[in-house]
């Protein structure tokens, strides 16, 4: 079937119940509602996409129903939130990011719709590409940082393994995906960080920053995207004429489904918009095309069309908009090619996926801190020489403390609903599978040392997805008592502590995005033992680690990392892998910092060189400027020498050649960055902008000569009035590229780029 015979054949009910995409409550829901009456409803042809559905078999169920039982047999396309990883759960997207690896980002959204399309999964809500500067809103998590440069390129690698080159293209193209890019657009930005707040931003910042990552998905030819919740400048962003007709159908052609978020069309009537008609015929005419679960377009678009609040031709394209994502899917050809119960029993969870999850974790894992302690060396990698001890006779004593040591209910942080917690392999696990093929004797201590969280109430709200945080009743100074005994005997302590996997994620902001207080206890408790330690946070956004950071010796953020996060910290941990990972988001010092990024923009009174304090310049009476740990901040095992740089223009592309040396005995890995101080012009400009990057791995000893291609459409500015006619225009003139191992460490190169 093809999608305009279909289009010919449909009634107008018809044409209207493609445009309803209902969840029927099979999954964990991933909003405040479920529909109802659903096979009535199928039936009549009223329901065109699911997501939500709890099984294969319930979809093989469906499409049965809709190919069998329905007039035009017209074929259910299934979506779910695949977000990272299906069964097997990968990194956070936010983690993931820290890879700094574009192959390993595109390899991990393969992964995942290798996985999702043999359980009969059409296409994923993802990427989700919001960019953030403000760790209070959970969301940050599922996102890919701050920086719009960097967040572009990943979108694009994530569209691109979702997707792959286009399904109907290739049959054997049966391990892709379609991929709905969202939240469209500037999400991120919600007053406070506070969850579905409003959004205060002019053309300039949206195009600059937020518009990039969505561009960047659209030329990678994702087929489908989601508004946000929010409003924009007080207009929700569900009709929002400016950015869903002037900027993506009219400038970028965009000619691919957008589909609401959940309820978001009768969230309308809450945004005090008007009446159900009211907003339904506005979103729809605002090129809405697909109603999540509200029912508005099935209820009100016809008598909407009837009181020529609707077009006729608005209906058609909607309806066609969908169908065809469905023959793009593969669906029209064949409706139950991907629904296969072989396929799904053989690929789904296979132990190949999780041995790719334990790699990608360890790549997502960023040192933040490795001091040398009494021994005169930093605790990581792992090293003890037990001869030292009575000719080798005692073994390595670790001690494994913390309510995240044996965790594995929160492994696989939050947006896993296809995942189950019974795969998750903990860091005791990866510990012990370790020590047992240790050629040293380690003896592994463990005590949980705290809670995660000692407050009932934060529990049961961590807690809405299935309990992941439970509060023992053992009285908090008994548990701190025992871990500090352990630590005083033991010769090293690993501290495993964080935050509960729905402290990130939707609906989790924190006014004070924090180590939980009861974990800090136990920190506090565990450094006056005066053992070195090493403290491993589990968490889905940047924490405030101001108050713990010079506490412990070693800091190893691991994020959330999935199934295979226990084995993939232990990889670093040994130095089985070197830590290579970078930040993606900048941590503040303290909340009140909060946006604090590496892009921002001078200000007409900016503070110079290391000064923290100067009267009259834009800075606080009471803390740096300065992020606790800056944007593309993290540590290695060894040590690299950067030469000055070398900037030349090459054609229209500036060349910027920097050599860098491996400084210690063991093989490295850097992530070379460079950043550019544009030249002066009509809008203000960031000081730091990230134009490129690489990441190099360096024999011991040895250097390697990096040139680093930029073009011109890799520094662009926003010149323009409104957000239906800003563009991203190059500036000509003296630039300045700072290259480093991180935004607050470079060398500089000047140059005319003409
Ligand atoms: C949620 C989220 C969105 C998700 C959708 C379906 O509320 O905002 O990201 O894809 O609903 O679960």
């Amino acid at each position: 079937m093809q999608v305009e015979e279909i289009l010919m054949a449909m009634t107008l009910p018809e044409k209207i119940g493609q445009l309803n995409l209902i969840n029927p409550g099979g999954q964990t829901l991933t909003g405040s509602v479920a529909n109802d009456d659903i096979e009535r409803k199928l039936l009549g042809g009223e329901i065109g996409m699911m997501f939500g559905t709890a099984s294969l078999e319930s979809r093989i169920e469906i499409q049965r129903l809709c190919v069998e039982r329905t007039r035009l047999k017209i074929p259910m396309l299934f979506a779910s939130d695949v977000i990272h990883g299906y069964r097997t759960a990968l990194p956070l997207p936010l983690a993931l990011s820290c890879s700094w690896d574009i192959g390993l980002v595109q390899q991990a959204a393969a992964l995942s719709a290798v996985e999702a399309r043999a359980d009969g999964i059409d296409l994923t809500f993802a990427p989700m590409v919001d960019i953030c500067r403000d760790p209070r809103w959970g969301r940050v998590a599922e996102g890919l940082g701050e920086s719009p440069f960097l967040a572009s390129q990943m979108t694009a690698a994530m569209v691109h393994g979702f997707q792959g080159d286009g399904v109907e293209d290739h049959p054997d193209q049966i391990d892709r995906m379609l991929a709905c890019v969202k939240h469209f657009a500037g999400y991120g930005a919600a007053d406070g960080g506070r969850e579905y707040a409003s959004v205060q931003m002019g053309p300039h910042e949206m195009h600059a920053t937020h518009l990039p990552p969505f561009k960047a998905a659209i030329d990678a030819g994702v087929a489908a995207l989601m508004p946000g919740f929010h409003c924009l400048d007080r207009i929700p962003v569900t009709l929002h004429r400016g950015l869903l007709i002037d900027v993506l159908r009219r400038r970028w052609q965009f000619g691919g489904a957008v589909i609401s978020d959940y309820t978001a069309i009768a969230e309308l009537v809450d945004h005090a918009i008007g009446d159900e008609n009211t907003v339904t015929a506005a979103a729809i005419n605002a090129g809405v095309d697909v109603d999540m679960v509200s029912e508005f377009f099935v209820q009100h678009v016809q008598s909407a069309l009837a009181k020529g609040l609707v077009q006729q031709q608005t209906i058609d394209d909607a309806c066609r908009r969908v169908l065809s994502l469905k023959k793009r899917a593969g669906l029209l050809d064949d409706p139950f090619r991907y629904l296969n119960r072989k396929r799904a029993s053989a690929i789904i969870g296979c132990e190949k996926h999780r041995g790719q999850a334990r790699r990608i974790a360890a790549e997502c894992c960023v040192l933040l801190k490795n001091d040398a302690t009494g021994d005169g060396r930093p605790p990581l990698p792992l090293h003890f020489n037990a001869s030292e001890k009575n000719n080798g006779t005692l073994p390595f004593r670790l001690a494994l403390i913390g309510p995240f040591g044996e965790d594995r209910r929160n492994l696989a942080g939050t947006w896993s609903v296809s995942a189950n917690p019974e795969d998750n392999v903990s860091l005791l696990d990866g510990l012990k599978q370790w020590a047992e093929q240790s050629e040293t004797a380690v003896q592994i201590g463990t005590a949980v040392g705290s809670q995660i969280v000692d407050d009932a109430q934060q529990a049961e709200r961590l807690n809405v997805f299935g309990e992941t945080v439970t509060i023992d009743e053992t009285p908090a100074g008994q548990m701190i008592d025992r871990a500090v005994a352990l630590a005083a005997q033991s010769d090293l302590v690993l501290l495993a502590v964080g935050e509960a996997k729905e402290h990130a994620g939707e609906c989790s902001s924190r006014t004070d995005p924090s180590i939980p207080m009861c974990q800090r206890r136990l920190i506090d408790a565990i450094a006056q033992t005066g053992r070195p330690t090493v403290l491993i946070v589990f968490a889905g956004r940047p924490l405030i680690l101001t108050d713990v950071a010079d506490r412990v010796d070693s800091i190893l953020y691991a994020w959330y990392g999935g199934v295979m996060m226990g084995p993939a910290i232990v990889d670093v941990l040994t130095g089985a892998v070197n830590p290579s990972a970078r930040l993606t988001m900048s941590f503040p010092r303290r909340v009140g910092q909060i946006p604090v990024h590496h892009d921002a923009l001078p200000t007409g009174r900016p503070i110079k060189g290391a000064a923290e304090f100067e009267k009259f310049k834009s800075c606080y009476l009471d803390l740096p400027n300065s992020p606790l740990f800056p944007f593309g901040f993290g540590l290695s095992y060894g040590q690299v020498r950067y030469d000055a740089p070398v900037a030349k223009q090459v054609g229209d592309q500036v060349e910027v050649v920097v050599t860098v040396t491996n400084l210690s005995d063991r093989v490295t890995t850097e992530v070379v960055q460079c950043y550019a101080t544009p030249p002066p012009g009509p809008t203000s400009a960031p000081t730091l902008m990230l134009v490129a990057h690489q990441k190099i791995q360096l024999e011991p000893g040895m250097q390697q000569r990096v040139t680093l291609a930029i073009r011109p459409r890799d520094v662009t500015l926003p010149v323009g009035e409104r957000i239906a006619d800003v563009e991203m225009i190059h500036r000509p003139g003296r630039y300045r590229f700072g290259v480093g191992s991180h935004s607050g460490s470079l060398q500089w190169a000047e140059m005319q780029w003409q």
